[in-house]
């Protein structure tokens, strides 16, 4: 039986970064996100017992071999979970501007482990959908869910307290997210390789874990209690605490292009004439601007104006994992 489901993708308010396993993508640290409305992936997912591997299109093109094998490990943790024995066909179709450096994983392992439970004719809580899907990608966790999000860490060396819940859902704190795209490169340093090599050498490591649980506290806070401001001033500081532990990596490394400062220059100047935006940035060049429908018009006017901006991809709240069939 073909299954198909859609998951949107994420931008997190306070990052992900760093891991404690893995193998079973633990990480360090709790974090929290806002589910994207217009990026999202759909798959779908058919076993069949005239397979005898796992087969992988993206965009109608099948993939490299690598990536097929990532794949089908992935789907190994979907068989195992479901009891099925047989391999699949898989077709993906990515509605997020990946070629502008966009990240695409957490959308897809979120509808790829919602698509290959489904086909496999089991049941999985939300909760469960979220730890299969942290397997293919820490930050997928969170796709599972709709609104406001959190993936918390958990204690245990199994994973199985290490999953996404929501804060809140989609329509009732209405943000704007304008994903503003200054490099379409492909990323030098994926976020895997990032993250390990910050955790194993960055001195400033030890101050990103005493202070970002903290900073979740706080931003919880500020979400449950609608204050735009306060959540505005905890993300723009946790995504600049994250970016600076990078700096004392060894080899030293930074995500961000000259014109990603001008981008992050121009939304401090807005504020400051009293335009509220924020800004968050995961592990590339591209800048996300968090501001209020109400202003976002006006903002995404203002961004455009800079000579360094190449496309603006508005977005608001949206949902979680649904099933298209
Ligand atoms: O799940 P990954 O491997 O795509 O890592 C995500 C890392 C950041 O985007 C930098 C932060 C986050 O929480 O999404």
């Amino acid at each position: 039986m073909k299954k198909t489901a859609r998951a949107h993708t994420n931008i997190a308010l306070i990052k992900y970064w760093g891991k404690r396993d893995e193998t079973l993508f633990l990480p360090t640290n709790s974090s929290l996100s806002i589910t994207l409305d217009q990026f999202y992936t759909d798959t779908s997912v058919e076993f069949d017992d005239v397979l005898d591997q796992d087969t992988f299109t993206l965009n109608n093109q099948p993939v490299s071999e690598t990536e097929r094998i990532k794949i089908s490990r992935f789907l190994d943790k979907v068989r195992s979970f479901t009891g099925e024995t047989r391999f699949s066909r898989v077709e993906s179709t990515n509605h997020v501007p990946t070629a502008a450096g966009f990240a695409s994983s957490a959308s897809g392992f979120s509808a790829l482990a919602a698509a290959a439970v489904k086909a496999a004719g089991a049941e999985a809580t939300l909760e469960e959908l979220s730890i299969l899907a942290r397997q293919g990608s820490g930050s997928a966790s969170r796709s599972v869910y709709g609104g406001f999000v959190e993936w918390q860490m958990g204690e245990r060396e199994d994973g199985l307290d290490s999953y996404a819940k929501q804060i809140l859902p989609e329509g009732t704190f209405d943000v704007s997210v304008l994903s503003v795209e200054v490099s379409t490169e492909q990323k030098k340093i994926l976020s895997r390789e990032g993250m390990k090599r910050t955790v194993e050498t960055s001195p400033f490591y030890q101050g990103w874990l005493d202070t970002v649980g903290e900073d979740l506290t706080n931003i919880k806070d500020a979400i449950i209690n609608q204050d735009f401001t306060r959540m505005g001033e905890i993300l723009e500081y946790n995504a600049l605490k994250m970016h600076a532990t990078t700096l004392g990596a060894n080899p030293p490394f930074l995500y961000w292009q000259s014109a990603t400062l001008k981008v992050m220059e121009a939304v401090q100047a807005m504020r400051e004439k009293g335009l509220e935006c924020y800004f968050t940035i995961d592990a590339g060049p591209n800048v996300k601007v968090i501001t209020t429908p109400k202003t976002e018009k006006e903002i995404e006017k203002k961004l455009r104006s800079l000579d360094v901006v190449k496309d603006i991809y508005p977005c608001r709240v949206g949902p979680g994992i649904s099933y298209i069939d």
